[in-house]
């Protein structure tokens, strides 16, 4: 028998601004979360938040897309989104884009990350929740993870891993897709991956076709057609035994890499990983967050995480990210710290595109 896990998150209102989501709308969704666990139709869930994006860990046996999970999860937002408006949290409902469920959560506003596994005798699962980014934000800790041999040393001393990964690369602009194959293809994967709001990892898997991680992909203000707030992304990875171990899982994020997103999602900053009690971004509403939850999970129970920045081995990145929060912000409205107003062309780009253009398959 096989263990989904869904990561279904929005953000339906917040506290004071763009800041901390209420613990009553995670209460409400714990609600019905209770209920669908009660009914069965869940074997298990964990509510977190990161900033003011609530992260619903969903583990069941229904696979994924399915719509009974996605409807419950929609119906968890809609009525956080509810007391929301009475509380009168900013944002209430923000993420929401309709008001009524039709068949599949993708393309209502929320953002959806999946993956159906069978389980090991151990299956330790990772994962990672954001808050003032968008997605492409994974692209280079996820590529050093599952890429490159200085972050994660199982690449080149454990066999079980020695073969690399495949890519599966989403191209959120023209709506298609691609894979590529690491080692051997790591420089195209890296021309795309560089282009953070065009080119998003979605998916990674063994070479034997295993799923290794998952990721959110919606990009929000796209499907709206306006502004309706940055597409804070999530993600799900397994660790160990033929996967990165969870140390190397979580290494990349010792580097705070500039991210888009910050003010007004607006603004490129630094990627600070905290506990989930840091999870604050307030600083000039940001600068953006990472959350990292390990699980081990058994018959698809969550049970009890380990909150995996809760660690002060990365007090020096923080610290770091703190340093590069003060020097970005002195740009004030310039660019770079103010996102370009058109997306740049970058010389490789267009011949890697014509390589690959054969390569490329269309999605409905
Ligand atoms: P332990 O010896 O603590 O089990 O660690 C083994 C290991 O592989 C750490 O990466
Ligand atoms: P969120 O995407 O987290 O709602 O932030 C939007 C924003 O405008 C922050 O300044
Ligand atoms: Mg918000
Ligand atoms: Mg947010
Ligand atoms: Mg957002």
């Amino acid at each position: 028998m096989k263990t989904t896990i869904s990561v279904i998150k929005a953000d339906v209102g917040s506290i004071s601004g763009h800041l901390v989501a209420h613990p009553a709308l995670l209460e409400t969704c714990d609600e019905v979360l209770g209920k669908a666990l009660e009914d069965g139709l869940l074997e298990d869930y964990y509510i977190t938040r990161c900033g003011d994006d609530i992260d619903m860990i969903m583990t069941h046996r229904n696979g994924e897309e399915n719509e009974e999970v996605h409807e419950t999860a929609f119906n968890a937002f809609m009525k956080a989104t509810e007391l929301a408006k009475e509380l009168k949290l900013y944002g209430a409902g923000q993420d929401l884009l309709s008001d009524t469920f039709s068949g599949n959560i993708k393309g209502m506003g929320p953002g959806v990350a999946e993956m159906e596994f069978k389980e090991r005798p151990s299956d330790p699962v990772i994962v990672f929740c954001c808050d003032k980014t968008e997605p492409g934000a994974f692209n280079l800790p996820l590529y050093r993870l599952f890429a490159d041999p200085f972050n994660t040393a199982g690449l080149t001393i454990d066999p079980s891993m020695h073969d690399g990964f495949k890519f599966e690369v989403f191209d959120v602009i023209e709506h298609r897709k691609v894979i590529l194959s690491c080692p051997e293809e790591s420089y195209d994967l890296l021309a795309l991956l560089g282009s953070t709001g065009r080119y998003v990892i979605k998916r990674i898997f063994k070479k034997n076709g295993e799923i290794a991680a998952s990721m959110s992909t919606e990009r929000l203000n796209l499907m709206a057609g306006s502004y309706v707030g940055k597409d804070d992304p999530a993600a799900i990875v397994r660790a160990q035994s033929g996967f990165p171990s969870a140390g190397e899982v979580v290494e990349p994020f010792a580097f705070p890499h500039l991210v888009s997103g910050w003010m007004r999602g607006s603004h490129n900053g630094p990627l600070m990983p905290t506990a989930q009690y840091d999870a604050n971004p307030i600083r000039f509403d940001g600068p953006p967050r990472v959350i990292g939850l390990g699980f081990s999970v058994a018959d698809a129970k969550l049970g009890l995480p380990v909150d995996l920045f809760d660690d002060p081995a990365f007090d020096r990145t923080r610290q770091q990210a703190s340093d590069i929060a003060d020097y970005m912000r002195r740009h004030g409205p310039f660019e770079p710290h103010r996102l370009p107003s058109e997306e740049m062309e970058y010389t490789s780009l267009p011949g890697v595109l014509e390589k690959l253009e054969s390569r490329f398959e269309k999605m409905e």
